[in-house]
């Protein structure tokens, strides 16, 4: 028996894991002392190290599997150990969502302070591979060297994602399981095609190459290939270009976005189109949807439509409602409940999303949409035309997963809908927005967790409100 007082950091201790905890740790006791193990699944006895002692809690990381859950599953990946992505791929999909399930409902009883909370069965994936219809990898000239290679020299070109913890080193991928089939041959040969180019070294803030992002619209199978570069070299770029374009038809746009920013950010100053058109087109329910380089979709295109239909439901609209859908990206979901609302107003930060959802809304021929460019920390209050709109009988929210700014929960009170349909990729900055809102003047009426990204610990949760 090992005693909580008597734990150290840096200390071996074997450890039943119980379930997982909201983030996707293990949740393991030492006595009565939780402690969370990185890399565990519920069932397994593990030998783990402690990596931090709190007063009320500890942490460890898992060293060696003594027994195996009943709930392993082999994992098909050849980069689990290293890459950090898919931390539940080798627990069965029916224990990864009931966890998720029970996550939901601990957070909103622990962090809002719901007692009793009614809530829906999960929403599981038909797919569980396969599915992000977007995937952004970076070039770098450090490689991050897989443990069961640690004993070989790193290279000095390396494409794939970001080891856990390490801003600066890149593990190479060669293939990822949750992005489609097309997307891991273009990534391929990219890789190939590029080998021989400056990638960028963020340390130094040089080299040419620093991002690829591969875009695939699952119902229209239209591709997007995003290469950031650090400036403008058009002679570098152009045989990659070629030779994708003649080796991937569905190719339909190529764009370069160049960016001379120092963080690691994939978003570009300026954007060329070396090929095809700005945007590439993705269907959702009824409706298509142009989206560019830099624009908000939902990354699970299949499960986005049981999502939206659940928003539709929850926001039970006769025809007669005027609706706000504030974060409203590229207008996916103004324009799906806008054939059952009177009126359809969406809010976005990002201009090229709002250029997007006007677009969008033309070419679907919606003509009850609207939609207006600005940071909605302080939308209702400076933008006039805003500010003078009818007043919402529903209001939807999306936000990023901080939540909500204090003064959007003050101009939501203000708007006073009679439904707020609340819809979250993290339920922990969600259950304290509903809180706030609960102390006023609404009322918790569920909670609808619905799982959009399968082996990872997200969960999309879509709450409603009833103004008391
Ligand atoms: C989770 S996405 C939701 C997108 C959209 N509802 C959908 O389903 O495609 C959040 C969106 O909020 C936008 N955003 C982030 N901060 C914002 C702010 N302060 N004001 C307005 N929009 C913001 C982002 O650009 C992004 O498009």
């Amino acid at each position: 028996m090992n005693e909580p007082n008597t734990i150290k950091k840096g200390m071996d201790v074997e450890l039943e894991i119980e379930s997982l905890a909201f983030g996707g740790m293990g949740v393991s006791r030492i006595n009565e002392k939780v402690t969370f193990v990185k890399n565990a699944i519920p069932g397994q006895t593990v030998i783990a190290r402690i990596t931090k002692k709190r007063s009320s809690y500890l942490e460890a990381r898992s060293l060696e599997v003594l027994n195996e859950s009943p709930h392993f599953v082999p994992v098909k990946c050849e980069h689990f150990a290293d890459c950090g992505g898919c931390t539940f791929q080798n627990l069965e999909y029916e224990q990864q969502v009931s966890a998720k399930e029970l996550q939901v409902k601990d957070v909103f009883r622990r962090i809002g302070g719901f007692k009793d909370v009614n809530c829906d069965s999960i929403v599981k994936c038909d797919e569980i591979f396969h599915y992000r219809n977007k995937m952004e990898f970076t070039f770098s000239n450090q490689e991050y060297v897989p443990e069961s290679e640690k004993d070989r020299e790193p290279s000095n070109f390396a494409l794939g994602l970001h080891a856990p913890g390490r801003w600066d080193k890149i593990l190479n991928i060669n293939e990822c399981h949750i992005q489609s089939i097309i997307a891991n041959e273009i990534l391929q040969t990219i890789k190939a095609l590029a080998k021989g180019i400056e990638p960028y070294n963020i340390r130094e803030h040089r080299g040419f190459l620093r991002n690829v992002i591969i875009r695939v619209a699952a119902n229209t199978n239209e591709i997007m290939v995003n290469i950031v570069t650090s400036r403008d070299d058009p002679h570098l770029l152009s045989p990659i270009s070629e030779a994708i374009i003649n080796q991937f038809p569905n190719i339909t746009s190529i764009v370069n976005n160049i960016t001379s920013r120092k963080a690691g950010v994939s978003t570009g100053e300026h954007q060329i189109v070396l090929h095809g058109n700005e945007y590439i087109v993705e269907k959702l329910g009824d409706y298509e949807f142009m989206i560019s380089a830099d624009s908000f979709f939902q990354t699970n295109t299949l499960q986005a439509e049981k999502l939206y239909n659940i928003i539709l439901e929850e926001s039970e609209l006769t025809g007669s409602e005027i609706v706000y859908d504030l974060f409203c990206g590229t207008g996916s979901i103004s324009l799906y409940l806008s054939k059952h609302a009177k009126m359809v107003y969406g809010f976005e930060l990002v201009t090229s999303a709002v250029q997007d959802a006007m677009q969008n809304a033309i070419h679907n021929k919606v003509k009850n949409a609207w939609f207006f460019g600005g940071n909605l920390e302080n939308l209702f209050r400076e933008n006039t035309e805003a500010k003078e709109l009818e007043l919402p009988d529903v209001i939807v929210v999306d936000p990023p997963r901080a939540g909500l700014h204090a003064k959007t929960i003050e101009d939501i009170l203000e708007k006073s809908p009679k439904r707020i349909v609340y819809v979250s990729c993290n339920p922990a900055s969600q259950a304290r927005d509903v809180a706030l809102l609960c102390n006023e003047k609404y009322e918790l009426v569920k909670l609808r967790p619905v799982d959009m990204f399968p082996h990872t610990p997200h969960v999309e949760n879509v709450i409603t409100l009833i103004r008391k």
